[in-house]
């Protein structure tokens, strides 16, 4: 963002392991513009190796996104893999500005599960309280990622540091491999793109499809290659957990449990999805042990939230995105589970489209979740 002048022009670019996903926003009066859309899925397999001719192959795709979409903006915004970034809220005592920095490094070296030199180490204050009788310092959660934390104030050691005294702060910790960073800047800039930024998804997702809200709310993104929950507070990502139950592995049993090839696993899916009165209910039993993993985590992240003071009240909204949260049946099985009103997130809730556009973007809304939150960044 420039203070005078044209503000920088860019895009959302969110590259799954199987899919690419552009968008292009423009700031309005109100809320901001749809310019351009677009995807397409990847080769297979290009996303998860690191050879020279995958991420090529990757590049090229970007830039046959970009083309077709008609994206005008030669920087972006991307996301990386919620699976592939630490990520911690972690208590301290508050303490001078000058002196926070390197005691959050000391103490990100107890909680980085790998040697700091490896890392990309980002931190934002996320809360302040007054210290409690029994101190200590203590983990808060494993969490998703922060600049949703600009609202609380400082960042990667360039913000004010609480008063010393009896306060204590919360930090969220975000450690990013290095080796993960350089793969996505450089498929990016095999684009012939420039990364301005690269965040973590929930920090996407708590702009497009919570927004501003006190209350606390699931945020449960089921793609393809599994599923990642966070829970958002306030305009904070409180918690983040992945698990590998996403849509390939509920095709994957269905195939397997039903002997029918991956297409026809697929079309299962979509049309049947948990309904017990089709196919003599042999999907939801298929595809049960895929949904207890994604059940127990959730499960778990509610119980750890609940554990902690939570002056906003308790969890009563589940919003849910990715391609899977349109198969049939799941929001229910999702609600009566965990006495929550789970729906189908709308990131285009708050963006001014053409109308013609409405059934298209309303059928790629739980997809491109991801990709509206990145391209609404600073607007
Ligand atoms: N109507 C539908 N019913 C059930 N599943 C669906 C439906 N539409 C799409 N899916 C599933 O959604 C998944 C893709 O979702 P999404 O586009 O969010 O994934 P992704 O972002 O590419 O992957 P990931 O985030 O896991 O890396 C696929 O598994 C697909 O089968
Ligand atoms: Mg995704």
């Amino acid at each position: 963002m420039t203070l005078f002048g044209k503000q920088q022009e860019f895009f959302g670019l969110d590259i799954s392991g199987t899919s690419v996903k552009v968008v292009q926003l423009k700031p309005g009066p109100s809320k901001p513009s749809l310019v351009a859309y677009g995807g397409m899925v990847l080769p297979v397999g290009s996303m998860q190796s690191d050879s020279e001719v995958d991420l090529q192959n990757v590049s090229n795709a970007i830039r046959q996104v970009v083309k077709k979409a008609k994206i005008s903006a030669t920087q972006c915004v991307a996301a990386l893999p919620g699976s592939g970034v630490f990520t911690s809220i972690i208590r301290m005592p508050a303490m001078p500005k000058g002196e926070l920095a390197d005691s959050i490094r000391w103490q990100a070296k107890q909680y980085v599960p790998s040697p700091l030199e490896e890392v990309i180490l980002d931190w934002h204050v996320v809360g302040e309280h007054v210290k409690k009788p029994a101190p200590g310092q203590k983990a808060a959660g494993t969490a998703g990622t922060a600049d949703a934390a600009d609202s609380a104030g400082q960042s990667g050691g360039s913000g004010t540091a609480a008063t010393a005294g009896d306060k204590e702060i919360e930090v969220m910790l975000i450690a990013a491999p290095i080796a993960l960073v350089r793969k996505y800047v450089k498929i990016i800039g095999g684009a012939g793109l420039k990364p301005l930024a690269l965040e973590i998804e929930p920090l996407s997702l708590a702009r497009s499809v919570v927004g501003v809200r006190q209350e606390p709310v699931v945020v449960l993104d089921v793609g393809q290659a599994g599923s990642e929950i966070s829970i958002v507070e306030n305009g904070i990502i409180r918690l983040n957990r992945n698990t590998t139950a996403g849509g390939g592995a509920l095709t994957r049993a269905i195939s397997q449990s039903l002997g029918v090839d991956a297409n026809r696993a697929e079309q299962f899916k979509r049309d049947f999805g948990l309904r017990e009165d089709k196919l003599e209910g042999q999907i939801p039993k298929a595809v049960k042990p895929v949904l207890d993993t994604m059940v127990a985590e959730i499960r778990r992240s509610l119980d750890f939230y609940r554990e902690q003071p939570h002056p906003q009240g308790d969890i009563r909204e589940m919003v849910v995105v990715g391609g899977t949260a349109r198969m049939p049946e799941l929001l229910p099985l999702l609600s009566g589970t965990f006495g929550v009103e789970a729906k189908i997130g709308d990131p285009w809730a708050n963006v001014n489209y053409a109308s013609a556009l409405k059934q298209q973007l309303h059928e790629l809304a739980p997809s491109f979740s991801v990709t509206v939150g990145l391209a609404m960044r600073e607007m």
